[in-house]
């Protein structure tokens, strides 16, 4: 079966291209990211705080959290309600790696990713998927990028959305992010032992695609 992880900091091209090298294997794309800031979106709606551990479980236990891909984009449902763009506020941005920091609401969200991947091929991609979520994955990529060209992603991704936002306080923010995701008990953002650093300032979307691409089929050449 086709396992591939990519994890990897902020910014640094996980779903662009996790999402291309799915469709060059049609395989399926599972953007976990999403799945955190569904239970952050659902949480700051129904007045749950960030913080209480146990109320963020019993709210997710509660809900139910669908993914389902439609063009080839991953769409996000929380009780039959497409939350796909509402997951990416700023609000939900900046409380996200708090909610993701508690190990009950990763238990339950590593599950369900496990469970997705046990039935089908899958391009996964999030901060834990090497370390914690498929650790046997065939092929383990750790994509980076300088904090300066994340940032710079970032704000010419917002710039095109036509939303304009303070560079400096986009990169603090960033930073702020990852020192959290890195930082935290319960598997931190970190490069697999096995993993492939693949670091991707300055290449284009597609020569990291290609790259990946070339990786996983070196893998299967070894295997046979
Ligand atoms: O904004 P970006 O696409 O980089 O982030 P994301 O992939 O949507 O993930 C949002 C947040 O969810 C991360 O900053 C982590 O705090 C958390 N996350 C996690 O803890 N584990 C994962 N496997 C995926 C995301
Ligand atoms: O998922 P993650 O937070 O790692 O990053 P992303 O949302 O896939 O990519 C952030 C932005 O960087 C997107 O607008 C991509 O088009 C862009 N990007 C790029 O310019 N060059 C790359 N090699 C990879 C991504």
């Amino acid at each position: 079966m086709v396992k591939i992880a990519i994890d990897g900091p902020a910014g640094a091209g996980k779903s662009t291209v996790a999402q291309l090298v799915a469709k060059r294997l049609c395989v399926l794309y599972v953007d976990t990211g999403a799945m955190y800031r569904a239970v952050t979106l659902t949480a700051l709606k129904q007045g749950c705080s960030v913080e209480d551990e146990h109320g963020l479980r019993e709210l997710l236990d509660k809900m139910n959290l669908t993914l389902e891909t439609k063009k080839g984009i991953q769409r996000v449902y929380v009780d039959g309600e497409d939350v796909t763009e509402a997951i990416r506020s700023p609000e939900v941005t900046r409380c996200v790696s708090t909610v993701a920091a508690h190990p009950l609401v990763r238990e339950k969200l590593v599950e369900m990713q496990r469970k997705m991947a046990s039935t089908q091929d899958v391009v996964m991609d999030g901060r834990d998927i090497g370390t914690a979520v498929l650790p046997d994955a065939e092929l383990k990529i750790f994509l980076t990028a300088s904090i300066e060209e994340r940032a710079r992603r970032r704000f010419q991704e917002l710039e095109q959305k036509g939303i304009t936002v303070d560079y400096s306080q986009l990169l603090h923010d960033i930073a702020e992010r990852d020192r959290k995701d890195s930082e935290r008990r319960t598997a931190p953002l970190k490069k697999a032992k096995d993993a492939v650093l693949v670091d991707t300032t300055g290449l284009t979307i597609e020569q990291v695609v290609d790259r990946i691409v070339e990786l996983h089929r070196e893998k299967v050449g070894e295997r046979a």
